[in-house]
């Protein structure tokens, strides 16, 4: 089956790459790095020729109000277009657990956007929300600081390794479409301000983390459980212990932009 992977080149989609290949799919890598740019449409009618499910896992360079939701909006747009243009049979999202929970963001209100440009379109779907990945866990400092302190709020999140985000998109992808929603988390609950404090220690990162029950989270107010997924939720098994023993733990921030937003 030929899949391609939009944000193929980024954390999630080279490992949802590298496994649809072992499990012997043709899976495209598709980004502006190889030439499909889903801003402005380049490459894309020649990367979906012949192919049956596309997988969205890019993110905007930029996570400013106004560039994410043009962002997600003109990227989806052009992707659904030239989808239907194929006969592309099945579109599989990457989305973010909670998302309708913290609209006062500007990136999530863009992340709402992609899941109703996808809702409301023709091409049978599967939107897949996750919550956030162990390789964020520093991000969630360097987008909390106020003067030299990271201020996060102590409310409960149930993050996840981004190998088992993978591997849970690339099941679905190769599954059936399922028109709807589906949650996925990791298997232990913790408080933001306790892991994220713990994860700088490890990296031997000297920034205090205060446990601040007003700070915002990528722009929202946040309660204790606004970033837990539902009961129906798919858990990773990988705990954050063992991802600590993996190499992937040894790199601060998969991809360190430090001007990015959490999502
Ligand atoms: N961070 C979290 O904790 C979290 C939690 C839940 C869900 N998510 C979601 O997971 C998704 C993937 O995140 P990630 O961290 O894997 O992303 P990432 O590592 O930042 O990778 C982003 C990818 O998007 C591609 N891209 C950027 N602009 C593009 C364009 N115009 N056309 C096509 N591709 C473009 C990049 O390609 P180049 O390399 O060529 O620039 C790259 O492959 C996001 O949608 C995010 O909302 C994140």
């Amino acid at each position: 089956m030929k899949i391609v992977v939009i944000g193929g080149s980024g954390l999630i989609g080279s490992k949802l790459v590298r496994k649809l290949r072992e499990h012997g799919h043709e899976a495209v890598a598709a980004s502006p790095d190889s030439g499909v740019n889903t801003l402005t449409g380049e490459g894309l009618a020649e990367a979906l020729k012949g192919a049956s499910v596309v997988v969205d896992v890019s993110n905007s360079p930029s996570w400013e109000d106004a560039a994410v939701m043009k962002f997600f909006e003109t990227s989806t747009r052009n992707l659904l277009d030239y989808e239907a243009a194929a006969g592309v049979g099945h579109h599989v999202a990457l989305s973010v657990v909670g998302t309708e929970r913290l609209l006062e963001s500007g990136y999530f209100r863009a992340k709402m956007a992609q899941e109703n440009l996808i809702k409301g379109s023709s091409i049978p779907y599967s939107i897949i929300r996750a919550t956030q990945f162990f390789e964020f866990v520093k991000g969630l400092a360097d987008i909390s600081m106020v003067g030299d302190k990271a201020h996060l709020p102590p409310v409960l999140f149930q993050p996840m390794a981004a190998d088992d985000v993978a591997s849970a998109v690339g099941g679905i992808a190769v599954g059936s479409p399922v028109n709807g929603t589906v949650e996925i988390g990791g298997p232990e609950q913790f408080r933001i301000d306790e892991l994220v404090r713990r994860r700088l220690a490890l990296l031997k990162d000297p920034r205090e983390v205060i446990a601040d029950p007003n700070a915002l989270y990528s722009g929202a107010k946040v309660s204790e459980r606004t970033l837990v997924p539902g009961n129906d939720a798919r858990l990773g098994e990988t705990t954050f212990e063992t991802w600590l023993t993996q190499p992937a733990s040894q790199i601060p921030s998969a991809k360190a932009q430090p001007a990015r937003r959490a999502s």
